[in-house]
């Protein structure tokens, strides 16, 4: 196989907020898909560094920890910890997933603001804000609801219409009510700093157009909305957030930065924190000013806008910095994405998820009564890649037993219980026919194909064509019985045992980065040590400050694991193999049910 020279691939996933654990639909949209990605670049030799954290200012977070009763700084460490277990039981291997409460990341997005607003495009302007009549609080859009004045629909929200579609300013609704107490909200003009995005439309447009390989939607999208772009507020009456660098607001506590222009900001402060803890405080320039890095973004389609338009400006805005700042005015500027991977959503039992409303599985709850691989599996097979799709239990269960279960765990199942049984080791081959080498072929194959696919970020595809190969195994042992030829051609029966094994070690490397637990497990069934893709671990961080916040990162580097054809040795010792995965009993249906059903009443 042609091996081309190791590319940096900065791997970008959005961020979630801090204010809940999260469910299926969030991991299937940003979660499994990255890692899918992170982790095949790593086996094909690739530098990989993958990065986020939670999301932790905002209203998100104060609504919430109002409800709980909480301060949002305890709300946030209560679900950046819960979150990152999630991620971690996973198997989510992010190079560094921390959190935009540290210093650092203060540091950072204080920077950035400062630098864009000296170099001109933020601006300060009086707008209409809406607030809390009862607390005197600002209430975000999307906590307002009323009549839209294009449609009539009732339930419009204050940032969009979900009826007609049309984009809406809290201001326009009629009968405004905060979705919280159903009051009236008050309006009261307020001052704000302005990200200045039409100066952005054109370079963003010329950028744009050339992403020929972007998906379709996304690009679309984007090249829909760029002519339209107004200046955005970027500061919020919220005591909660990231202070405003600027001499007038530092003693004032009313108004901070809005989150999501500190959030995306995460992806640069996290490489500046991994740096940093690498004791390389200077390698996040390798990241970031170099054209040749390619920067890739998941997340679901509700945040293309602030990938594709807010994030680029930003970037574009910055340059390299001026001098004494982060970029330091030197360099390169900082790299604009390159791929902007967007999943579309995913419902439950053909509603929309909603953890208000109690429709959600939660993936601590999944994870407790089920194990990850099944569910890595599902999300990717039947996930919402290019269109809406559905999770039910029915097809989970029938995912799990008809095709993981049938197609992959039967044809390990069966292998390696008569390679176990009868030879004990890995056998030596005789001569191969046709037939072994044809398998052979198809399979090794697939790591061009397979490859290419992942390359493009379309992963559904990507693992039909691995589940086909672990297909054409099966229909090879079907035709070679080992199971006679065991007794009546011992000589033969090693060759096939041996030529399906080393089929199975292949297809093993490729499905890993798709089921990592269960390829680990099959690994060390063909009696290999070591670990394929390296190991997650938590690890806990200080800053200059005495503080220390908990982050999840691993040690990929000591994988063992490589994007290439097995070379499966005769004679390596085969331990007795179990099962891989687990049929579920229909009843899991009827049951998971019951249960939604209960926690949506
Ligand atoms: N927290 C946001 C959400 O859940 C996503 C933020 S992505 C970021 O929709 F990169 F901007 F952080
Ligand atoms: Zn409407």
């Amino acid at each position: 196989m042609k091996r081309e020279s190791p590319k940096k691939i900065l791997i970008c996933v959005a961020w979630p907020y801090a204010n809940g654990p999260r469910h299926i639909g969030h991991v299937a949209g940003f979660g499994v898909p990255s890692d899918i990605f992170a982790r095949y670049h790593r086996l094909a030799g690739n530098e990989v560094l993958m990065v986020s954290g939670t999301d932790e200012h905002g209203t998100p977070i104060t609504v919430q920890a109002d409800k709980e009763g909480i301060s949002p700084r305890e709300l946030a460490d209560r679900y950046n910890r819960v979150i990152g277990d999630d991620l971690y039981n996973l198997g989510l291997s992010y190079d560094l997933f921390t959190r935009t409460t540290t210093a650092n990341h203060y540091r950072v997005t204080q920077d950035l603001f400062k630098t864009l607003y000296t170099k001109g495009y933020i601006f300060k302007k009086s707008m209409m804000g809406a607030f809390s009549a009862k607390t005197g609080r600002t209430l975000p859009d999307r906590y307002i609801e009323g009549t839209c004045p294009h449609c009539g629909y009732e339930d419009a929200r204050g940032d969009q219409c979900d009826h007609c579609g049309k984009q809406l300013d809290p201001n326009e609704l009629l009968a405004p009510r905060s979705k919280i107490d159903g009051q009236p909200p008050v309006f009261k003009e307020s001052e704000h700093y302005f990200l200045d995005l039409p100066a952005f439309i054109d370079p963003l447009k010329r950028w744009i157009e050339d992403q020929r390989h972007w998906r379709q939607n996304v690009r679309q999208f984007s090249l829909n909305l760029v002519d339209d772009l107004h200046p955005r507020a970027i500061t919020r009456d919220l005591e909660w957030g990231i202070p405003i660098p600027l001499e007038e607001y530092a003693h004032r506590d009313d108004k901070k930065i809005y989150v999501w222009f500190d959030a995306v900001i995460g992806y640069l402060s996290a490489t500046v924190e991994w740096a940093r803890n690498k004791g390389r405080p200077d390698d996040w320039r390798q990241w970031w000013q170099d054209e040749a890095v390619r920067h890739y973004y998941f997340m679901g389609k509700d945040n293309i806008v602030f990938h594709a338009l807010i994030w680029p400006s930003m970037l574009i805005g910055y340059g390299n910095g001026l001098d004494g700042t982060l970029g330091g005015g030197t360099g390169e500027p900082l790299a604009v994405p390159f791929d902007i991977v967007s999943s579309e959503f995913l419902t439950m039992e053909g509603k929309k998820f909603s953890s208000s409303r109690g429709v959600a599985i939660y993936v601590r709850d999944f994870l407790e009564r089920y194990d990850p691989d099944p569910l890595r599996y599902f999300l990717t097979i039947a996930g919402p890649e290019s269109q809406d799709t559905d999770f039910t239990w029915a097809e989970f269960v029938r995912r799990n037993n008809d095709e993981l279960l049938a197609t992959w765990g039967n044809l390990i199942n069966r292998v390696l219980s008569i390679a176990h049984k009868h030879f004990g080791r890995v056998p030596e081959p005789g001569e191969m026919t046709p037939a072994d080498t044809d398998l052979l072929s198809i399979v090794e194959a697939g790591f061009e194909s397979v490859g290419e696919r992942i390359g493009k970020a379309q992963f559904k595809g990507a693992l039909n064509d691995v589940m086909r190969l672990a297909d054409e195994a099966n229909r090879y042992v079907s035709a070679e019985e080992p199971w006679r030829l065991v007794k009546e051609d011992r000589g033969r029966a090693a060759t096939v045992m041996y030529t399906v094994l080393r089929a199975i070690d292949s297809i093993k490397v490729m499905i890993s980065p798709f089921l990592p637990f269960s390829s680990q497990t099959l690994h060390e069934m063909l009696g290999y040590g070591g670990s394929l893709a390296g190991h997650l671990r938590f690890e806990e961080v200080t800053e200059g400050d005495g503080l220390s916040h908990r982050v999840l990162t691993g040690d990929y580097g000591d994988r063992v694991g490589c994007w290439e054809p097995s070379a499966l040795r005769a004679g390596q010792k085969l331990p007795k193999p179990h099962p891989l995965f687990k049929k579920l009993d229909q009843d899991v249906v009827a049951a998971e049910l019951v249960r939604l059903q209960e926690s949506s009443m």
